[in-house]
Parts: structure tokens; C-alpha cells; sequence
């Protein structure tokens, strides 16, 4: 029978590291992620004899050096695994110069600016470089970035970073305040990205830097007066489609829960065997758990859930089975009725009472040509 091939590795290379592609084996001047557990990632860089203590024990760069990524790295107290650094694992690892953009905003961002390879971006300012590594393997191997910021050493280190990232042929890093002095670019951009106080000075500067066939605009700010403002100056710029958004990561938790039967009167009619479809009703996303007890239960069926234990309770200890309080029975023609103390236990998901969430709003425009 022929495969066919599920994952395309043609990029899959040995040589420099890049956050723009993979590639197999761990090498002296890569930068990795451990990941020590749920939520729980370092980024490190591959040193020749350079020994990193993790809460799971020393780890040895030399024993790394010449595997492959992806392997589980077994300490003196644990183990970890040694992964191959992409920008989402950079947003959750790097180090923090100033507040950054996580992956529900950047994810918008990249589709919304219609992002792809070949774009050319102008990003103001560049702050810890967590959006710019997302928007440099978007535009790699043939669009460019050129990112700004007026703090000389967040500069310094952004420059740095893309370097021993792999991704330095694709970027310029410049000093510059942006809000007095622009960019300096005209008809190069297909896409501007501005994360400042003020973004409508810069606004006016944004539209020169555009290319002829004009392009899409965003800007990120967290108070909506800023929104208003920036909406405003778009305007009258002559910018179109002007739509601002919040994005929102919602989290839900799963949850066990046992719930009484109500008492509709002459017990639940909860179907025959083999045929679970029937009058029993499923009040919310989660299964059902069926069994009678007592005289019924061998002849009624019963699904189990993720959290069964083989002693019938779930995971968080409640009892699993249906009770009928003695009262239950064969209803006479081979179906099964509840009585009133019977009781549920089913998995459903939840949001938690409170969500912090807010980060900001993101505005995009797009320019028509003249
Ligand atoms: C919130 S940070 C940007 C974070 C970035 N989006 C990220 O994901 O890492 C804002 C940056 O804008 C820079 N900035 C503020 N006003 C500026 C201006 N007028 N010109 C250039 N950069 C400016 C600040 O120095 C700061 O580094």
C-alpha cells in the first residue's frame, strides 16, 4: 500500500540555527527550550563544557550536542525534553526588556497583515522582539523586516538576538524615535506594525513608507482613548477598512460533576439496553453514567469516562453509579425506570469566574492605491 507522507521535512537540515525552519541535531551556538513540565520552559544556549542546573539537576551541554531535538534529557532528580526554539516558544521564554506580545495578538496580527513570504514590515518599536520573530518567519526566506526603537540598548540586544537567532539576513534594527522622525522609508512597505504611546504622530510617516499598491496597518494600544484617536488620524489619512479588536484567550477547566435527577413524577424512562439514545436527557456538553445498582444492574448498561477508575469512582473521588434508592426497576418491558434519588455524574467545561485577559486593542486599516 503506498503512504503518503503526513508531515513535509524537506526543510528538515543539519547547519545554522534559524527560527525560520528545523533542523534535527542540537549544535554549539543553537538556542534551545527545555521543557521541564506543563507551563514550565527555559530557553538556553548550547555552550561547549557549560553545565545549566535545572530543578531537575545539572545538564550537561556536551551530552546534548550532536543529538537530536525533541529527545527526552534524563537528569540525576527528572527529565526534560530539548526543543527546537520556534518564535511562539521565544514569546513564552525570552527575557523580558519591556511588555511584549503574546501569541492570541500576534497570531491576529500576522493574518490580518496578510503576512506571507516575500512581505516587507516596518514594526515601531521593536521593545523585547517577541512580535518580530513571529513576523520574520512569516515574510523568510525572501521579505525583511525593519524594525525600530529609541532605547540604544534594546536595540543593541534585539540585534543580537535575531543574529544568534538565525534570522539577522532578514532584519534591520534601528535607533530612532519614530514619532518625530519616521522612518526614513518611502514606497517599501507592504505592512506597518506600530506598538507605541503615541502611534498617531507616526501615522502620517507610515503612509510614505508604503509601497504604490499600498498595503495593511495595525496598531496595538491597551486604552481605548488611544483606539479612538488612532481611528481618527487613519480617517482623515485617507486609510479604509478601519476595524478595532480585542482578542481574548478563553480558558475553560474540565470539570467532574454529580448532579441529582430532577423528580419529574413516575420515575425516567432511561431506554433499553443497547439503545442509550432514548428519552434520558444530557443537560449539558459531557456523557452520562448509567447503572441501576441494586437488582437492574447487570442488565444495564453502563459507558465509562476518562476519569473511571476501576473501582467505578471518578478521579476526584465522587461515585459514578446511578441510584435508585431501592425503588428502581424493570419498568415490565425490558426498560429501565429512575426514581427520584437517582443522580449523574457527568465531565463538562467550564470558564473560570475570572479572567484576566485584557492586553489590548489592535486596530488594522488598509491603504488603497492612489
Ligand atoms: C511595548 S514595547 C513593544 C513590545 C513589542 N511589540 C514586543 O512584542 O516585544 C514598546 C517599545 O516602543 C518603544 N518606543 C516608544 N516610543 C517610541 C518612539 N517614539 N520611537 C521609537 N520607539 C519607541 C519603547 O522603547 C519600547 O521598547
Amino acid at each position: 500500500m503506498k503512504r503518503i507522507p503526513v508531515v513535509d521535512t524537506s526543510c528538515i537540515h543539519a547547519g545554522t540555527m534559524s527560527f525560520a525552519k528545523y533542523k534535527k541535531t542540537i549544535e554549539v551556538g543553537d538556542t534551545a527550550i527545555l521543557l521541564l513540565g506543563y507551563d514550565n520552559m527555559l530557553q538556553l544556549m548550547i555552550e561547549k563544557d557549560k553545565i545549566y542546573q535545572t530543578k531537575y539537576g545539572a545538564l550537561r551541554c556536551n551530552e546534548l550536542i550532536g543529538t537530536r531535538y525533541g529527545r527526552r534529557v534524563q537528569c540525576s532528580k527528572g527529565w526534560l525534553y530539548v526543543l527546537h526554539a520556534t518564535p511562539e516558544l521565544w514569546t513564552v521564554t525570552l527575557p523580558h526588556r519591556t511588555q511584549i506580545l503574546y501569541a492570541t495578538d500576534i497570531s491576529m496580527i500576522v493574518f490580518q497583515l496578510d503576512l506571507k513570504p516575500g512581505s516587507v514590515v516596518i514594526e515601531s518599536g521593536t521593545g523585547s522582539g517577541s512580535l518580530s520573530h513571529a513576523i520574520l518567519r512569516s515574510v523568510a526566506p525572501s521579505g525583511y523586516l525593519h524594525t525600530f526603537d529609541f532605547h540604544a540598548q534594546r536595540v543593541e540586544k534585539a540585534r543580537q538576538e535575531f543574529e544568534e537567532h538565525g534570522l539577522g539576513h532578514l532584519v534591520s534594527v534601528a535607533e530612532r524615535d519614530t514619532c518625530k522622525n519616521g522612518f526614513g522609508l518611502e514606497c517599501v512597505a507592504d505592512a506597518v506594525f506600530l506598538d507605541l504611546p503615541g502611534p498617531w504622530d507616526v501615522l502620517p510617516f507610515a503612509k510614505q513608507a508604503f509601497k504604490a499598491e499600498g498595503g495593511r496597518i495595525c496598531s496595538f494600544s491597551p486604552c481605548i482613548e488611544q483606539v479612538q484617536r488612532t481611528c481618527e488620524t487613519l480617517e482623515k489619512l485617507g486609510f479604509t477598512d478601519i476595524q478595532s479588536l480585542e482578542c481574548l484567550a478563553r480558558t475553560f477547566d474540565v470539570r467532574t460533576v454529580n448532579m441529582p435527577l430532577a423528580n419529574l413524577g413516575g420515575g425516567v424512562d432511561i431506554g433499553v439496553e443497547g439503545d442509550q439514545s432514548g428519552s434520558l436527557h444530557q443537560p449539558c456538553i459531557g456523557h452520562i453514567e448509567y447503572d441501576t445498582g441494586g437488582r437492574d444492574a447487570k442488565n444495564t448498561k453502563k459507558r465509562r469516562g476518562d476519569g473511571d477508575t476501576p473501582d467505578g469512582s471518578t478521579e476526584d473521588g465522587a461515585s459514578k453509579k446511578w441510584s435508585d434508592g431501592g425503588n428502581g426497576g424493570d419498568a415490565g418491558d425490558g426498560r429501565t425506570k429512575m426514581s427520584e434519588s437517582a443522580s449523574f455524574v457527568f465531565k463538562t467545561a467550564h470558564p473560570p469566574v475570572q479572567m484576566p485577559g485584557h492586553t489590548g486593542f489592535l486596530t488594522f486599516a488598509t491603504l488603497y492605491p492612489d
